[in-house]
Parts: structure tokens; sequence; C-alpha cells
């Protein structure tokens, strides 16, 4: 009698316990943080001066941190860059750094915080996720150093590395990760020799980390996703926004859908750089997301998300198009130029019709039919397929419907926010040469279209019902890594270094033509 009572007792106590240690759903919160920056960035400031800047930031931190908390989130996202910002020689960002040991060391700063050396960044870090009970992910600078036995190592004996770590609801390091694709203007950091693939599990799934330009590339980002299966990214950035197609909640909502995660984006907040677009993104739809040229504040966002999301079918993103017959208009074709590449384009004359443009190997294909045919308005198709070498060298294939910044066709590609047209019905497809396809929709005033439309099995994006707004683009951002400048020259640090010099001033132009 008692035996059996006691056997049923631990039966229900297993179950708890094996019901407790997986969750089905857990509350995501991602914060976008208003940064202080420093005032002098090239002169180094002693290192009390840096964490007076530092614990400013912290305090803004810890205040989300806190409301997340409250409000039952098991996990907060801050951004990259965000306890000290960006504008940094190699030596003036010395100060900001700590050295951030490797995750096995077991090590829970905020009980003991000496362990290794001086570092009060990690360790208030660690106390806010340990006091709060709620995995806290930052973006903090690590130093290594170095010395002649490494060929590599810098002329200063040091490594210094952009790093996101994430504390657990213990307050243990449980993950750190050193940014492998450096931005223009991250000349004070290295990057790894290799690209670093960083996981860890959860009761809530398992989660994958990199940061800002790393998602436009192959490794670690893909890797995580396929190699490691991933369930949730973790991505601090600091992100200017860049339209038609690289705006942060329009490329980072696709990418989520086009990979299949669940992806947690936590920008800076910082609107004279562009800087805004934060989100919580399903693998189906988004589920938050932020925008916010405006004002000065920062957001907090909350999402319930399924900690396992149904694994996606793959996409033949060339099925649908290849089925399709070419419709051979005597349409006009003209040239365009989208952040530096040259597509090629067909207007839209028509309220409604098929078109299809095509550029080297890709064909797009577009049916669609606007609610009305507004004389005051143009939208165009366009193709593009080649290697896009500004800010980055990376493959491109893209299929794009973009509104045309004004009725000049030399306007189409042109960064735009509203429109004024609504879409009845679209449905873009491409010959893609690829697997990696991100599927865009954006609309007037940069908004996002949860539940508006779908992807096929055989690669078609379509709507779902009449756009809720006008439309800015409705877009296929297809990657062909293999033909990427550095697939297999990551390690190559002389190419490397000359390719940034050569991006530098690739940039500096590109700031002067603005
Ligand atoms: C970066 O720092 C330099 C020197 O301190 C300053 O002149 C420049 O305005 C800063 N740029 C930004 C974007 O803050
Ligand atoms: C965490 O809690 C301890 C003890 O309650 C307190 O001393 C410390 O200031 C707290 N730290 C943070 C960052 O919340
Ligand atoms: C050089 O650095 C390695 C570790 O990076 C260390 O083991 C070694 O003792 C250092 N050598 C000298 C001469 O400092
Ligand atoms: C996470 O768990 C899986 C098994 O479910 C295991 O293969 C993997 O090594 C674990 N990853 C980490 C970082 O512990
Ligand atoms: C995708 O579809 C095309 C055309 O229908 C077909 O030729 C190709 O083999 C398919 N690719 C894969 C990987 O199934
Ligand atoms: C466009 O193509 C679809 C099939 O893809 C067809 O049903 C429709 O009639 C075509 N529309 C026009 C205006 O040609
Ligand atoms: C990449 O590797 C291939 C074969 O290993 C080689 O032919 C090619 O030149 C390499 N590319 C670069 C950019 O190093």
């Amino acid at each position: 009698m008692v035996a059996s009572q006691l056997l049923a007792y631990m039966a229900i106590l297993v179950f708890c316990v094996l019901k407790a240690s997986s969750l089905d759903t857990f509350l995501a919160a991602v914060y976008e943080h208003a940064v202080i920056l420093p005032d002098a960035t090239l002169t180094p400031v002693s290192r009390e001066e840096a964490l007076v800047l530092m614990n400013r930031n912290l305090d803004l931190l810890e205040r989300a941190v806190i409301s997340a908390a409250q409000k039952g989130a098991h996990i907060i996202v801050t951004p990259e860059d965000a306890i000290y910002g960006w504008n940094f020689s190699r030596e003036s960002v010395y100060p900001y750094l700590e050295d951030i040991p490797h995750p096995q060391v077991n090590w829970i700063p905020c009980n003991n915080p000496n362990r290794f050396g001086h570092t009060p960044v990690q360790e208030r870090l660690s106390c806010l996720a340990k006091n709060n009970s709620i995995y806290v992910v930052a973006n903090i600078g690590d130093k290594k150093p170095c010395n002649a036995s490494d060929p590599q190592c810098p002329p200063d004996g040091r490594y210094q590395y952009n790093t996101n770590v994430v504390f657990d609801s213990q307050g243990t390091l449980v993950a750190r990760y050193h940014k492998q694709h450096l931005f223009i203007g991250e000349d004070h950091f290295n990057a790894p020799k290799s690209p670093e693939v960083v996981t860890f599990n959860t009761t809530f799934g398992r989660f994958g980390i990199f940061t800002c330009f790393d998602i436009l590339f192959h490794d670690p980002a893909v890797t995580l996703v396929k190699d490691l299966h991933v369930n949730t990214i973790l991505f601090p950035t600091a992100w200017m926004n860049v339209l038609p197609h690289l705006s942060a909640i329009e490329f980072h909502s696709a990418w989520a859908m086009g990979m299949g995660v669940n992806f947690l984006a936590s920008n800076i907040h910082y609107p004279l750089m562009k800087m805004t677009g934060s989100g919580i993104y399903a693998p189906n739809s988004p589920r938050a997301f932020h925008y916010d040229m405006k004002t000065e504040e920062g957001k907090l966002l909350f999402s319930q998300l399924d900690a396992r999301p149904y694994h996606p079918r793959v996409v033949n993103w060339t099925s649908y198009a290849s089925s399709i017959e070419a419709v051979s208009s005597e349409k006009q074709k003209f040239k365009g130029v989208v952040f530096f590449d040259e597509f090629t384009f067909v207007e839209l004359t028509d309220v409604m019709g098929n078109y299809t443009v095509c550029q080297k190997d890709l064909c797009c294909h577009l049916s669609y039919k606007m609610s009305e045919k507004r004389s005051d308005e143009v939208y165009a198709l366009g193709a593009f397929d080649g290697l896009h070498t500004v800010e980055g060298c990376y493959y491109l294939q893209v299929c794009t419907l973009l509104k045309c910044k004004t009725t000049d066709l030399h306007t189409c590609g042109d960064s735009v926010e509203t429109a004024s047209t609504t879409f009845e019905m679209f449905s873009l497809s491409g010959t893609f040469g690829t697997q990696y396809v991100f599927p865009e929709v954006l609309l007037s005033e940069m908004r996002l279209a949860p539940g508006e439309f779908q992807v096929s099995d055989d690669g078609c994006l379509s709507s779902l019902k009449p756009t809720s707004r006008p439309v800015l683009t409705v877009t296929l951002f297809g990657r062909l890594y293999e033909k990427d400048c550095a697939s297999n020259a990551s390690s190559d640090l002389t190419a490397q270094a000359r390719r940034t010099t050569l991006i530098v001033m690739i940039c500096i132009v590109h700031l002067l033509s603005w």
C-alpha cells in the first residue's frame, strides 16, 4: 500500500521533472538599446573612465533585464556595441576590454568575480542573470595576449575580439562567440583564425549565436542551422538600414523564414546612423518588431516562441519558375542600380499582368494585380545575378518587385520608405541556383507583413490576401556562398587586410556620395 503510493508519487515526480526539463514554448525578450557613446573615442581613456561609461549603459540594460524577468521572459538579448559604442582605434578600445574565458571553465562571475583578473563587466552581467533568473545575452570586448610564437600575433601583442557572451539563469558563462565577419570601421578588432561555431542547450531548445555582418555569410551562420540544428539564433547587431533589401527587420525576418529558425535580433537604437529595427521572428512569421527613426528611446519587445519550431520542409527554389513559360514581352528593359549592383528591370506598366526579366542564369517571374495603377508611382520587376563587391564581397541572385523612388526610372533601386499602391495579389519566383533564398516583404513606412504571404515547396512567394498597406518591396534574396570572394580564404589574413583596405576606400567614396 505504502510502497505503491510511494511509487505513484515517484512516477508523478519523475513526470513533473521530465516535464519541467523540457519546455514546449518560452518567452523571448529583445532590447533595442539607445547606447550612450563615449565622448572621445580616439584618445585612450583610463580603465576607470571606461568603466564609468560602461556602467551607465549597464544601468539601462539592467532596467530592461529586470522588466523582462518580471514579465517571465526566459532570455533577453541586448545589442552589439551596446556597452561602449563602436568608434575606436585598437588602442582606444583597449580600456573597455576584459579577458573572457572559454565557457568550459564553468564560471559564475557573480559568485567568483576575481577568478580571471579584473572583470567587473562580466561580473555585473552574471549577477543580472543570476539575481533575476534569466538568460542574458550581451556583446563586450575580449582581449587575449599573444607573442612571437604565433606568426599572426598583432604587433601590439594581443588579439582583440568583438564578443558575444551568454550567462544562464544561474549566472554561469555558457557561451562566448568571437565575431567572424568584421564590418568596415572595426579595425580595432581581430577576426578569429577560423569561424567559431557556438551552441548551447537549454530546457527551451538549442541555441546558436553570431553577430551582425556574419548573417551575410555561410560560416558560422548557415552551419549552425544546417549541421548543428539549432532552434533559435541569438543575434546582437549594430545594423545600419539599407533599403530596399537590407533593412534590419526586413532581412532578419527573411533569414528566419529562409532558414527555418527562431531569430532574436537586437539592434542598437541610433537613428542618426540609421540604426534601428529589432525583432523576434519565428520561421513562419515575424512575431514582434520595432522600427523607430523618430524618438531617442530604447524599446523592449516580447514574444512567446516554440522552443523547437517545426523543422522546415526543403524548398526547391527553382522548381516553380522553371515550370512556367517566360512571358516573352516586348517590354522595354532598363538598368538600375540597387545598392551598387546593376539590376535588369522592367516597368510594371499595367494594373495587372505577368512579367519576366532575366539576368545571366536567373530569370524572375512575377504575376500581380495592383488595387489601382497610379500615375504618380512606378513599380518595377528586377533581376540580379552577380558578385556584390561594396561593403563586403558576396555573390547574390535577387528577384525583386520594388517601388521606384520617383516616377523617373533612374530612381528604381534608390532608398524609399513610403508608398501608396496596395497589391490585390502577387506571386514571385526565380530560377535560383541555390537553396539559400530569403523571402522579403516590406510595406510602406517600414512595416512587415506577418500572415500576409507564404512560400510554397516549389519556391514561389505569393500573397495570401491583399496587402494591408502599400508595398515597398517583395523580394527573393538569394545567396550563392560558394561563389563568394572569400569562400575559402577566411584564414588568409593578408588577403583579408587587402580586402578591408579596399572596402574602406570604397566605403569612404560611398559616404561622400551620400
Ligand atoms: C568617430 O570619432 C571621431 C574622432 O573622435 C569623430 O571625429 C567622429 O565624428 C566619430 N564618428 C562617429 C560616427 O561618431
Ligand atoms: C544581485 O544581488 C546581490 C545580493 O542580493 C546584490 O548585492 C547585487 O547588487 C545584485 N546585482 C545585480 C547586478 O543585480
Ligand atoms: C607566448 O605565448 C604562449 C601562449 O600564447 C605562452 O605559452 C608562452 O609562454 C609565451 N612565450 C613567451 C616568451 O612569453
Ligand atoms: C546539446 O544536446 C545535443 C543532444 O541533444 C548534443 O548532441 C550536443 O552536443 C549538445 N550541445 C552542447 C553545446 O552541449
Ligand atoms: C528542383 O526542381 C528542378 C525543376 O523542377 C529540378 O530540375 C531539380 O532537380 C530540383 N532540385 C532538387 C534539389 O530537387
Ligand atoms: C498570368 O499567368 C497566370 C498563370 O500563371 C494566368 O492564370 C493568368 O491568366 C495570367 N494573367 C495575365 C494577365 O496574363
Ligand atoms: C579556393 O579553393 C580552391 C580549391 O581548393 C582554389 O582553386 C581557389 O583558388 C580557392 N579560392 C580562393 C579565393 O582562395
